[in-house]
């Protein structure tokens, strides 16, 4: 009789989540696996880390961590004293990490330490802009993994470009996208629209988070001028992330913020009612990676308040568009998108709701093979 795999799935920050569930869906359905799920607790409010839980029909965590924030050091260093714990005292086969957050370097270099096959779902996104902390960790990440689970054509180019060798290159698909599909029908069925009495294309929707536009006070600003503008045109919904949320009050800002009309200002929502909320908009504006390619998924219009994305196929194939955080090219931009009714785009290769399936497939030839 083959033994069952033992994976460990690392989740952490909010992104994290929809990408684990479908992963660790899959794994359970397949048989071959004992997948178990740590979360380091990165995120931890309710409406930040455990309401996707629920909604994502993940089971609850095997292992809670409880980390919390910090700088970056500390951040990454009290994930790493924990987790290295936890695999030597579990011994996983295999552990997966997902995306470019703190908790994804942090479990990547642990296990790579440790000896322990390590898999990054989503290898080989580039921004080439090192000032985020996003790109460090993507790097450091793929260059200790020993699979590297690719979304899009890019990411492929990128780890070819760097040398990794091809063996380890497996381009899957997209898992974010697996959940989008498991859950849109649901997402549609949430009354979020009646509960804020918006009607479908009627309004714009917005996320903001990247240290890069709101850790400065002239960011925010220019944040303000552009959602005012917005507000003239069409009403704006904005779920606020807890980072900006802070500094907004940091720098004073938020009495402004809360005076503008045809604003309705959120707490951060429900995976199914941002879904069903991202499905109904005029326009998504964002500098959030997920919402890049939910919006390619879905053909809403996004603007990516950003200099550059690790996403280019959301630009080449999707429905996204970059521009620098300059609110007067914004605005311009903005009125002429919601003035205008063709929206363009075509769905990425393989982005099917099928990676997390394709990619147990892999763990389970690769693994068993290494055992055998
Ligand atoms: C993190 C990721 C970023 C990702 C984002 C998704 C890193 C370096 N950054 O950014 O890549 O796009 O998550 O949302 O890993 N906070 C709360 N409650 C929470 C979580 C955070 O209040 O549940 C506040 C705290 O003040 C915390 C701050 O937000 O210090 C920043 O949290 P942190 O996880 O360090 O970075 P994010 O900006 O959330
Ligand atoms: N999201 C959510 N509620 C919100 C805002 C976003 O459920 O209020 C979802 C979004 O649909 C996507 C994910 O969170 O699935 C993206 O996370 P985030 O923007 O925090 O991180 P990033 O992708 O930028 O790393």
């Amino acid at each position: 009789m083959q033994k069952t795999i033992k994976v460990l799935n690392v989740v952490g920050a909010r992104p994290n989540f929809m990408k684990v569930a479908p992963l660790h869906a899959a794994l359970q359905a397949h048989g071959a696996f004992q997948s178990m799920i740590v979360h380091t607790g990165q995120h931890y409010d309710e409406k930040m880390s455990d309401i996707f839980f629920r909604q994502l029909e993940l089971p609850q965590p095997d292992v809670y961590l409880g980390i919390g924030g910090g700088s970056h050091a500390e951040q990454t260093g009290k994930i790493m004293m924990a987790f290295e714990k936890i695999v030597l005292e579990g011994k996983p086969d295999l552990v997966v990490v997902v995306g470019d957050v703190n908790s994804t370097l942090a479990c990547s270099i642990v296990s790579a330490k440790c000896h322990i096959p390590l898999a990054h779902v989503e290898a080989g996104l580039r921004s080439r802009d090192r000032e985020m902390p996003e790109e460090i960790n993507r790097l450091v990440t793929d260059s200790v993994a020993d699979y590297l689970l690719v979304t899009e054509q890019s990411g492929v180019d990128n780890l070819r470009a760097e040398g990794v060798a091809e063996s380890k290159i497996y381009f899957v698909g997209n898992v974010m996208i697996d959940s989008l599909v498991r859950f849109r029908e649901k997402a549609a069925k949430t009354s979020i629209l009646q509960e804020l009495s918006l009607s479908p294309k009627s309004f714009v929707l917005m996320t903001m988070h990247r240290p890069s536009n709101v850790d400065t006070k002239s960011g925010l600003q220019n944040l303000l001028q552009i959602i005012e503008h917005i507000t003239s045109l069409k009403r704006v919904v904005f779920p606020i992330h807890p980072r900006t949320r802070k500094q907004f009050a940091t720098f004073g800002l938020d009495s402004q913020l809360h005076s503008l009309s045809n604003l309705t200002l959120l707490d951060p929502l429900g995976y199914l009612e941002f879904l069903n909320l991202m499905e109904n908009a005029s326009l998504l504006v964002t500098d959030s990676g997920g919402v890049q390619e939910e919006t390619t998924y879905l053909q809403v219009p996004c603007l990516t308040l950003r200099e550059n994305t690790e996403r280019p196929v959301t630009i080449e194939l999707g429905t996204n568009e970059l521009l620098s955080m300059d609110a007067h090219q914004v605005n311009q931009r903005v009125s002429e998108i919601l003035a205008s009714t063709t929206v363009r785009g075509t769905i990425p290769p393989l982005w099917d709701g099928h990676a997390s399936e394709r990619i147990a497939d892999i763990f389970a030839s690769k693994l068993f093979q290494n055992q055998e």
